[in-house]
């Protein structure tokens, strides 16, 4: 391959709660139905991490898997980095958490906010890391409980969001196997379209805040739907073209899942078959920075994601943020 060094995808790992909750179970909840919840969204059941269980955990379990399955010890790890909109704490960071338990003592450790597209976004600076010769071994993980900053009073919001984690480990690649093309990209002038308006320093946690409900998810559904649909074929096409190839040639694209209508519109405005869309939201609902790594990891094992197929990423969230990757599997 020449001069130049590329990454790989060398393990995958997942981890999803135990609890399932139903859209039954949400109609005993809040004024939704089955049929609403289905009919706008595609999703019909999603995780919900259990009391004791907070990003940290779900991170370190996708993540070990995702060593195992690499054969790459912890302790080799030179960078951590954690994709997450919901972090253990404000600071210090989830991957720190993460470092500490995996006994990852050479790696440095940060996390990666950029919403649902956090993963994706972690994926492109691992990729550059290991590009520039900075490091050998980086584990990059998607990781979000959104359940406990969920509004179970909205219903506008509590139907679409599950808890999981998805891991990957990235190493350097010599072969044609590897991450082709990143495209990163963010608009700040839609910021308050998606976002968690209180517990930071501009409205620092007090009474009021509580009692306004500001310490959840707020979302202008709508307007972030318009994005996404627009979004999604602009980033596809955008990773396409970097990576030197067309959307035709690609044999699966893996969207974030946050609405199956959303991937619909993608596809139509690609003019691609739904068929190359992966979709698994009706099984988890939208987990954030955990949707994209999850749905790769299923996609290979259930071996929708073959040796030699060109594959792309695509992910969109709160900032506004997307970010877009093209990658042969290998
Ligand atoms: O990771 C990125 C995060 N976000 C997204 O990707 C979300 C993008 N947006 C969406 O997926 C969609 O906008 C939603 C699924 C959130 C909403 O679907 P929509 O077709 O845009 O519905 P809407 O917000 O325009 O609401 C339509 C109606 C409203 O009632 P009226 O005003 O028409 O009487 C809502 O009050 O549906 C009502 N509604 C519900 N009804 C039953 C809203 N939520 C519910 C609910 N059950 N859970």
């Amino acid at each position: 391959m020449g001069l130049h060094r590329s990454s790989r995808i060398a393990g995958l790992g997942r981890y999803v709660p135990r609890r399932v909750l139903t859209n039954a179970d949400l109609e005993r909840m809040v004024d939704t139905t089955d049929e609403w919840i289905t009919v706008r969204t595609g999703i019909k059941e999603r995780r919900v991490a259990a009391p004791e269980e907070a990003t940290s955990d779900l991170a370190l379990e996708a993540a070990r898997e995702a060593l195992e399955r690499a054969g790459v010890d912890a302790a080799d790890l030179d960078l951590i980095l954690v994709g997450t909109a919901s972090p253990d704490m404000i600071f210090p960071a989830t991957a720190c958490l993460v470092q500490e338990r995996l006994g990852a003592k050479r790696a440095g450790a940060v996390d990666v906010s950029a919403a649902c597209s956090s993963f994706v976004y972690a994926l492109g600076l691992a990729h550059a890391q290991i590009v520039a010769g900075l490091a050998e071994r980086v584990l990059v993980v998607g990781a979000d409980t959104l359940s406990r900053i969920t509004n179970w009073k909205d219903r506008a919001t509590c139907v679409l969001f599950g808890d999981s984690a998805g891991a990957a480990v990235v190493v350097p690649s010599d072969s044609q196997a590897g991450l082709l093309s990143f495209w990163l990209g963010a608009d700040g002038g839609g910021s308050s379209l998606l976002s968690l308006p209180a517990g930071g320093s501009r409205l620092p946690a007090s009474y009021e805040t509580v009692e306004r409900a500001q310490h959840y998810i707020h979302m202008n559904g709508p307007e972030v739907f318009k994005f996404a649909s627009r979004i999604i074929p602009r980033a596809i096409e955008e990773a396409c073209q970097r990576a030197g190839v067309s959307a035709d040639e690609v044999d699966l694209f893996i969207p974030h899942q946050a609405n199956v209508r959303i991937i619909q519109a993608a596809a139509e405005r690609l003019r691609q078959p739904l068929e190359k869309f992966y979709v698994n939201v009706h099984k988890y609902g939208n987990t954030s920075s955990a949707s994209v790594p999850v749905a790769l990891y299923e996609a290979v094992e259930e071996g929708r994601v073959k040796p030699g197929d060109l594959v792309v990423l695509v992910a969109f969230g709160g900032g506004l943020t997307w970010a877009s990757c093209a990658l042969r599997w290998g």
